[in-house]
């Protein structure tokens, strides 16, 4: 009790000296404050933002009450970031941040096309801090059940306006190891049931590039559509994907004979699966609401 007023009255110094620029993180810091922390992998490609943007738009929109904040899962972009002195957070420091700044609810969105390692990682992150809040609420990834898979599947095929008539539709996913990687094959089945000109692989794992294109020559498809299956486009689209590179996709594609064109163009550019992120953060929500 003694330390509740103590710290109470530190904060309301704290606050009457900021009086004086306005006050406007008091809500915050009195404990009742409601926060979003969005997790993506990250990117260094300053072009792949858009897909960020949008996303943080879409849940601005959905959650208006919650202070929006961001982290990286990956190591490596948020060491390359910090050299080019743009310091971005890891879930664990975003999560201490917010427990400093007197937040007690929070919800925490993967921005990850399956649960996978870099989700695993993030959810015991997340547990880390059960308890450290009044309430933690974890959305889950983009691809989580059944349902989500068609949603996609269906968003993509009417959603994908350069594609030309009698052109095939390749997506380029990141793939994965781990056995959420599945959902990769699940996705490539049930795209391909809705059409039969479209195919999704990964760049690494399965569906590989082979079986890709061996579905393609089946099909006898001559010319394809390059697109990523990936929340943002950045160095694997560009790259492994597209760009014209000796071992990227479509040149792989033009050295079997078929013509390959690609669009740079993350998932959450477009609101259909930023919606599919919030529509998870909300069941979240709502399971939270039933404990
Ligand atoms: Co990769």
């Amino acid at each position: 009790m003694m330390k509740k007023i103590v710290s109470g009255a530190l904060l309301l110094s704290g606050c009457a000296i900021m009086m004086v620029a306005g006050c406007s993180t008091n809500a915050q810091n009195t404990g009742g404050g409601q926060a979003l922390l969005l997790v993506a992998f990250g990117t260094t490609y300053e072009q792949a933002l858009p897909a960020y943007e949008n996303v943080e738009e879409v849940m601005r929109r959905r959650f208006p009450d919650r202070s929006l904040r961001w982290a990286y899962t990956s190591n490596m972009i948020r060491r390359i970031l910090a050299e080019r002195g743009d310091a971005r957070d890891s879930p664990g420091q975003a999560l201490k941040k917010l427990a400093n700044q007197g937040f007690s609810d929070v919800a925490v969105q993967s921005l990850h096309v399956i649960p996978g390692y870099e989700y695993d990682e993030l959810k015991a992150a997340v547990l880390a801090y059960e308890g450290r809040f009044e309430k933690l609420a974890f959305g889950a990834p983009l691809l989580n059940s059944h349902e989500d898979v068609e949603i996609i599947v269906d968003h993509i095929l009417r959603n994908t306006p350069e594609r030309e008539q009698g052109e095939a539709l390749v997506l380029m996913g990141h793939g994965s190891h781990h056995a959420a990687g599945l959902l990769y094959v699940a996705f490539d089945a049930l795209l391909r049931e809705q059409d039969p000109l479209a195919f999704a692989g990964a760049v690494e794992g399965y569906p590989d590039l082979e079986f890709i294109l061996a579905q393609c020559r089946e099909a006898g498809v001559a010319r394809v559509l390059l697109l990523p299956f990936m929340v943002v486009a950045g160095d694997h689209a560009r790259n492994d994907m597209g760009g014209g590179g000796p071992e990227s996709w479509d040149t792989v594609f033009r050295q079997n004979g078929i013509e390959a064109r690609s669009v740079f163009r993350g998932l959450t550019e477009l609101d259909g699966p930023a919606e599919l992120f919030a529509d998870h953060l909300e069941q979240a929500l709502a399971a939270q609401a039933h404990n």
